[in-house]
């Protein structure tokens, strides 16, 4: 990695925070030691949604302090003349996309919100960026031979396209869970599927062994130098169609992306801010960040599926940390509100995990961002259609216009339909309505239904529920209209 990208105290917008660490001077190593206890310090103690990273230390100086502290992590280097030399290479397969002023969420965020519509693609993500960049890199022989990868998603299309494009034979193994549209998708693009693996890394175990029999060149999706040369890409053409833009934020899985496109955009404009963000289903950046090297961490399940990585790549962790200037962490009611707002307000349909950035902002995570100019990349758009309604109803109850409250009404004749037609006058929708008599411990002639309500707005769900406190009856709102029953 050049050190010309490299963040400095003074260049950097959020100059207090950078001006504790230490500048050129002998006796430097443990200055920049001690300044990165310091740093791992300050994060900790701001909580867990957001990881500031600041770092003046230059690059070749942060690579002899990995080194020594953490000598098993070997990297590979990438230059911004990689990333610039990619673009001209991938122009004659990977379309440039758009970068749009979103009126509506401009007004919702209160800043000036670009969206990078890299799901527009033709597989439905940047990937294709550095899978197109790769591909074209390979000597004549390993051509001949062909290229092998473990993926789930996004990398894998990419690969099978534009392998096929190239005619370049792509061999992919994807794990059992691996959507059938996706692993569809890869073989009628000419790929050879291998279905192997409970989870992404028992695939990459299998894909390594098969490229070592048969001689393939493994392709990792976030950490080899020419994806992430690709990947940056996006960063120079974000430079371009808005020039004067004060932040750029991007969905962080292995970490690919974001070193790409940290930089391209640093070494040009080093004032811009450059945000990451990753969901708190698996913090693996931040991670990394707090231990100086990447460092795997437990996983749970997540919306935004694609950037599950338990561990950051090497490389990419590299050539970011100097540049990133903060890690924010999404949760999954962020992400499914984001996903539905881009359905509803833009028309776009965006994965979880490229509607990330766009949740932090939503989720007013990043509020000095307001009256700035924004941009935020929608990465992806690859999502099943079953996922697409749960995410709608996720986002729906998240936003408060799914709705579930428990209330009594008289077991007579009419009970239940003086209810509805309170939630009729109101004008909120019924989705569901229960009734239940064995387990109701008051008044043997009431009878306690359940609803689960569609309504307008937050606001009009509290002018549904003091309705109903008005007309008298008792009411549970909020509650969980099916809990386990207890006898
Ligand atoms: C839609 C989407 N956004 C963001 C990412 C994160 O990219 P990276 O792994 O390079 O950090 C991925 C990774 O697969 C993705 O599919």
């Amino acid at each position: 990695m050049s050190s010309n990208g490299t963040t400095s105290a003074k260049e950097s917008p959020a100059k207090g925070k950078a001006s504790a660490l230490p500048r050129a001077n002998g006796g430097r190593t443990n200055d920049v030691r001690d300044a990165h206890a310091r740093h791992r310090e300050r994060a900790s103690s701001e909580g867990p949604l957001e990881y500031p990273i600041i770092d003046a230390t230059p690059a070749e100086e942060q690579a002899s302090v990995a080194r020594s502290t953490h000598a098993s992590v070997s990297h590979e280097e990438v230059s911004f003349e990689d990333v610039s030399r990619a673009k001209y290479r991938i122009m004659d397969g990977v379309q440039v996309t758009a970068c749009e002023l979103s009126h509506n969420l401009s007004a919702m965020t209160e800043m000036e919100l670009y969206f990078k519509r890299e799901y527009q693609l033709r597989t439905g993500s940047f990937k294709e960026r550095g899978a197109r960049n790769a591909l074209k890199l390979l000597s004549a022989a390993q051509r001949e031979k062909g290229v092998i990868a473990a993926s789930a998603g996004n990398h894998a299309l990419g690969l099978a396209y534009h392998g096929q494009d190239l005619g370049i034979p792509v061999t992919l193994v994807m794990p059992v869970f691996a959507p059938l549209t996706k692993v569809e998708n890869c073989r009628s693009f000419g790929a050879n599927v291998i279905i192997s693996g409970a989870h992404i890394g028992e695939s990459m175990v299998v894909a390594k062994e098969i490229a070592e029999k048969q001689g393939l060149q493994y392709i990792n999706g976030y950490n080899d130098a020419a994806i992430i040369a690709g990947q940056g890409t996006a960063g120079l053409e974000i430079l371009e169609q808005v020039p004067d833009v004060d932040a750029i934020i991007v969905p962080v899985g292995g970490g690919g992306l974001i070193a790409g496109v940290s930089l391209a955009v640093k070494t040009i404009q080093k004032n811009v801010q450059i945000i990451g963000v990753e969901s708190v289903a698996c913090p693996s950046f931040s991670e990394a960040m707090k231990a100086g090297h990447p460092v795997p961490v437990e996983v749970t399940s997540t919306l935004a599926d694609g950037l599950a990585v338990p561990t950051v790549g090497a490389t990419a962790f590299h050539v970011a940390r100097s540049r990133v200037n903060k890690m924010i962490q999404v949760r999954e009611k962020d992400v499914a509100i984001a996903v539905l707002r881009l359905l509803e307000m833009e028309k776009a349909i965006v994965e979880g995990s490229g509607a990330c950035g766009l949740a932090a902002l939503l989720a007013n995570y990043l509020p000095e961002l307001k009256g700035k100019k924004v941009v935020c990349l929608l990465c992806g758009g690859n999502i099943d259609l079953p996922v697409i309604g749960r995410v709608i109803e996720r986002g729906l109850a998240a936003d408060g216009r799914l709705v579930r409250f428990v209330v009594s009404v008289s077991d007579r004749p009419g009970g239940i339909a003086q209810l509805t037609t309170l939630i009729a006058r109101v004008g909120a929708s019924v989705k569901d309505i229960h009734h239940e008599r064995a387990w109701q411990e008051s008044d043997v002639m009431s009878v306690q239904i359940k609803c689960v309500v569609e309504t307008r707005s937050r606001a009009h769900a509290e002018e549904l529920r003091q309705a109903l406190v008005e007309a008298g009856y008792p009411l549970k709102w909020g509650l969980d209209p099916n809990p386990p029953v207890i006898l």
